[in-house]
């Protein structure tokens, strides 16, 4: 079988084109788009991460603001930040990158983020609206997994899609998503006993278990269309997915290469939150202090 790589960058870039336009309808309405984006100490990942992500707001005419807290704050500067940019009518996305400095309660810091502003959907309440299917934020990178299916034609109904992942941030958002358009989901991690016996099962494989080369070639049936969430940096420095890319090719009848995959659909989805959230600030009136 001849196996087609899911170009994520090329998707991306037509979401955004889409996103800019709305962001200058927006601007030329008087209300810009604008994001804040809190990074606490030195993680090397997430400098990189925010970096891209601020980047990104400024091709797409959203305005964005990046608060670096030193390692040395404390849990109640961090809460009051995030209280001042929930009262800022120009801000209409809160990000607070993870991981957050040991001592900092992940829980207590998310919940802090307004639910109406939480592009995230990180925030428990947002977590329950994707459980019961009503969503208002859904987490970005499995947002961003929908949309590439759904620009590959391939729609779950009636479909086994296994997950491989349990995360609040993917595993369990992408399963309730997957469910909602009427797959068949089974949720798996890398401690699943003979992993290989479901996955096998699998006509759409969802891997982010944060393990290189987790899934081989042998682990899919093939025609499998496989996405591949995992950003590992090996010990020669070159990135690799959770899915052994080369041992898929010829099984799979697609896949998301890492990187050029699922991550640029994650920055055009926090992009994507981020306008609709200042259009629904604008449709409820609340662009003023
Ligand atoms: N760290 C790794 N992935 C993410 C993400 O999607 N959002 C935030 N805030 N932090 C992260």
């Amino acid at each position: 079988m001849q196996t087609r790589t899911i170009d994520g960058n090329a998707i991306a870039r037509e979401l955004r084109a889409g996103i800019l336009t709305r962001a200058a309808t927006l601007t030329a309405g008087g209300v810009q788009p604008g994001l804040a984006v809190i990074r606490v100490g030195s993680h090397p990942a997430s400098s990189v991460y925010v970096r891209n992500k601020i980047a990104a707001c400024g091709e797409a005419g959203i305005h964005s603001r990046d608060i670096h807290l030193s390692e040395t704050a404390d849990e109640a500067a961090l809460l009051d930040q995030i209280r001042a940019l929930n009262d800022d009518a120009s801000i209409h996305g809160i990000l607070v990158q993870l991981p957050l400095p040991r001592g900092f309660s992940p829980e207590r810091v998310l919940e802090a983020v307004s639910p109406l502003k939480d592009v995230d959907g990180f925030h428990p309440m947002n977590a329950g609206l994707l459980a019961v299917g009503h969503p208002r934020f859904v987490p970005c990178t499995p947002l961003g997994i929908m949309k590439l299916l759904e620009h590959e034609g391939v729609n779950p109904e009636g479909r086994h899609a296994v997950v491989v992942g349990r995360s609040n941030i993917v595993g369990k958002p992408i399963a309730l998503l997957l469910l909602q358009k009427g797959a068949t989901v089974t949720i798996c991690n890398s401690r699943t006993p003979d992993l290989r016996s479901i996955t096998r099962q699998a006509e759409i494989l969802v891997v982010a278990a944060g393990k290189p080369k987790l899934i081989t070639g042998a682990m899919l049936s093939p025609g499998a269309i496989v996405i591949d969430v995992g950003i590992n940096r090996l010990a020669d420095g070159k990135l690799a997915g959770d899915v052994d890319f080369s041992s898929v090719l010829g099984t799979a009848a697609r896949v998301t290469p890492v990187p050029g995959g699922v991550g640029p659909m994650t920055i055009a989805m926090l992009l994507e939150n981020t306008v609709a959230s200042a259009e629904r600030a604008l449709a409820s009136g609340r662009t003023r202090t």
